[in-house]
């Protein structure tokens, strides 16, 4: 069986979804693997390390695409709308594993059907702890945490640790962390790594262990309202309007001593809620920093901008897109690992083809179409 890696050509993508080391796993399960020429530049894998491992090279996304069995992505494919319909590339029947992105775009899961593609979308992987090694939302959150603080320093004019020179002491630099998941908790333990004063809230209960554990202060809003915060599935649910006003009182309380926010909450399927307000930024010292992890859901601060870097009230906001991928290296190592654990269980040692057993709840969780039909039940199917 052939699985191809094409180029990824959306904007803001340097990222790759095999690396070297996954295509050298793949060779051994019995697969052949084409990776087009280019592919891993953006994650500094040059072709001839992809030949190392056993992949070939092919020129271009067509010759990579035709007639591959399984084909590998970051991000979900290119329509004819944007100008390059890599749908159209694919062979009827071919098995497509991305983050598809497909809650926001059920439009595309139509077409995966109509192209007789069955396709996985990661993003919807169950979090179950056989899937732990799977994931790719905590693979890549857990960097644009870690980066998001490491961007924030390089904007920020003063230090994050405590320094004491014969010139003066340099007090320690205050972090304000909002939402202490994946991303929150590398970005409490980044930021205390580099010396600084780290407050963090969340409206999940059981974060506030984790944040202390990792040196954080767990900032309380409403230990009662917070009993009911998370879902079966461990993620934030909508807060009533009570509590977030109480949220937003003790935010005022915090923004105007915090020299730096990173923002990271979300809550599945809504738009991100908004904790940092135009009165809290402009409340913060000039010179402060605010990196809007959450930008690309509508954003926890309305100031901050999608793909931007702005200046308002005095305050540096910063609102990348694609954090992952401005650490490509790392990002698509962790990625193309995901992949490989996702795919290997699915090799069937004797025919060296997928065996798929559908009952299995990974991969009910993710399949979003198969033999023509959109099949998952968040986007109607059965
Ligand atoms: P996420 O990216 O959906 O949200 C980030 C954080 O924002 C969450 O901690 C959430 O509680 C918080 N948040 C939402 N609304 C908020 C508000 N109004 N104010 C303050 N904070 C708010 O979540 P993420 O990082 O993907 O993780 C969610 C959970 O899933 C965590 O409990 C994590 O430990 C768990 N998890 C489990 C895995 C597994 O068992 N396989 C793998 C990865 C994560």
């Amino acid at each position: 069986m052939k699985i191809a890696i094409p180029k990824e050509r959306r904007a803001d993508e340097s990222r790759v979804a095999a690396s070297p080391d996954t295509v050298k796993k793949f060779v051994q399960l019995g697969f052949e693997v084409v990776v087009e020429s280019g592919a891993g530049i953006g994650s500094a894998y040059v072709d001839q390390a992809y030949r190392d491992a056993g992949a070939s090279i092919a020129e271009g996304e067509q010759a990579a695409l035709s007639g591959a069995d399984i084909v590998l992505k970051v991000q979900r494919p290119l329509t004819a709308e944007d100008g390059n319909d890599e749908l159209a590339m694919m062979k009827p029947g071919a098995v497509l594993i991305a983050h598809l992105a497909a809650l926001q775009n059920k439009a595309q899961a139509e077409a995966f059907a109509t192209a007789g593609i069955t396709a996985f979308a990661m993003e919807l992987l169950p979090r179950i702890t056989r899937a732990q090694s799977m994931d790719i939302l905590s693979s890549q959150s857990n960097l644009a945490g870690y980066k998001a603080v490491v961007e924030a320093a390089n904007a920020f004019g003063k230090a994050f640790p405590m320094m004491m020179t014969a010139a003066g002491t340099i007090a320690p630099a205050r972090v304000l962390v909002m939402g202490a998941g994946v991303a929150g908790l590398q970005a409490i333990a980044t930021a205390k790594r580099m010396g600084a004063v780290v407050h963090a809230f969340d409206v999940r209960p059981a974060v506030k262990e984790q944040v202390e554990s990792l040196g954080g202060k767990f900032v309380e809003v409403d230990p009662e309202a917070t009993k009911d915060a998370e879902t079966s599935g461990g993620y934030a649910k909508e807060m009533s309007e009570d509590y977030k006003r109480k949220q937003a009182a003790k935010i005022a309380e915090h923004a105007g001593k915090a020299d730096v926010i990173v923002t990271t909450a979300l809550i599945p399927g809504k738009p991100a809620p908004v904790l940092i307000t135009e009165d809290h930024v402009k409340s913060m010292k000039p010179g402060s920093v605010i990196v809007d992890l959450a930008v690309e859901a509508g954003g926890n601060c309305p100031l901050s901008e999608f793909g931007k870097v702005v200046v308002k009230h005095g305050v540096t906001l910063i609102g990348h897109a694609n954090f992952p991928s401005r650490l490509a290296v790392d990002a698509s190592a962790l990625f193309a690992k995901n992949l490989l654990n996702f795919l290997s269980p699915l090799v069937d040692k004797e025919t060296k083809t997928l065996k798929f057993n559908w009952d299995d709840e990974i991969l009910k969780g993710t399949c979003v179409a198969r033999d023509g039909k959109v099949v998952h039940p968040m986007l109607g199917g059965a």
